[in-house]
C-alpha cells in the first residue's frame, strides 16, 4: 500500500509530527509550501474571509497514492487555509484520505473539521485524529492557555504521540484496503 504524508505547519508542531509519522508508516512525505510568508494576521484573514492562499503546486502525481494522510493545524475552528488550495486544486485526483492534527483544543474539541473535509474534498475521510496540546498538561497543574497554544512539542513527545496516530491510522484504514 503506497502513502503519502502531505503536512503543513506554521510553528513546526505538524511538520516534527508528520515526520515520525512518515517514518513509522513508510511512506513518501511532501511538505506543502505557500508562495507568500504567513503571519498572525494573514492567518485571521483567511479564516475570516474563507480565502485560499497560493502553494506551490505539487511536482508528482498524487493520484497515485492508496492513502493520503493530511497533517496540519487547526486555526480559528477550521483546518489551516493551504489545505484549501490542495482540496480545491487536487480534490478529484486524491483517493482514500485521513486528516490528522496536532492543536491546541483549549476552546472545544473543533468539532466542525469533519464536517469541513467532507465538504471541501468531497467524500468523508478514512479517519480524523486530533491530538491537543492540553492533553500533554497534567490535569493537577493549573496552565494558562496562553502556554498551551504556544508549546512547541519535543522530538520525543512527537514520536510518542505518531506511535498513538499511527495505531489509529492502522485500525481504520489499513484494515479495510490491506
Ligand atoms: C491564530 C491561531 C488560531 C488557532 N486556533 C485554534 C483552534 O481553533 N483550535 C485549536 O485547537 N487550536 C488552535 N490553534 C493552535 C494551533 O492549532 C496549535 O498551536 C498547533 O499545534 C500549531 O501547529 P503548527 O506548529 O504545526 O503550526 C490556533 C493557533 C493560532 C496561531
Amino acid at each position: 500500500m503506497k502513502t503519502l504524508v502531505l503536512s503543513y505547519s506554521h510553528t513546526g508542531n505538524n511538520a516534527k509530527l508528520a515526520k515520525c509519522i512518515t517514518n513509522q508508516l513508510e511512506a513518501d512525505f511532501f511538505p506543502i509550501r505557500e508562495i507568500k510568508k504567513r503571519n498572525i494576521g494573514t492567518i485571521i484573514f483567511d479564516v475570516l474571509f474563507n480565502s485560499t492562499p497560493q502553494i506551490q503546486d505539487f511536482d508528482f502525481f498524487v493520484g497515485k497514492y492508496d492513502h493520503v494522510v493530511l497533517i496540519g493545524p487547526v486555526w480559528i475552528g477550521k483546518i489551516a487555509s493551504p489545505f484549501r488550495a490542495v482540496f480545491k486544486s487536487y480534490h478529484s485526483v486524491i483517493g482514500p484520505y485521513s486528516f490528522v492534527t496536532l492543536c491546541a483544543g483549549t476552546h472545544d474539541d473543533n468539532p466542525k473539521i469533519e464536517e469541513e473535509l467532507e465538504r471541501r474534498a468531497g467524500k468523508a475521510p478514512e479517519a480524523v485524529v486530533k491530538l491537543f496540546l492540553k492533553d500533554l498538561f497534567s490535569n493537577d497543574i493549573k496552565v494558562k492557555k496562553s502556554e498551551i497554544d504556544n508549546l512547541k512539542i519535543t522530538d520525543k513527545t512527537a514520536m510518542m504521540l505518531a506511535n498513538d496516530v499511527c495505531k489509529k491510522l492502522k485500525a481504520n484504514t489499513y484494515s479495510k484496503t490491506a
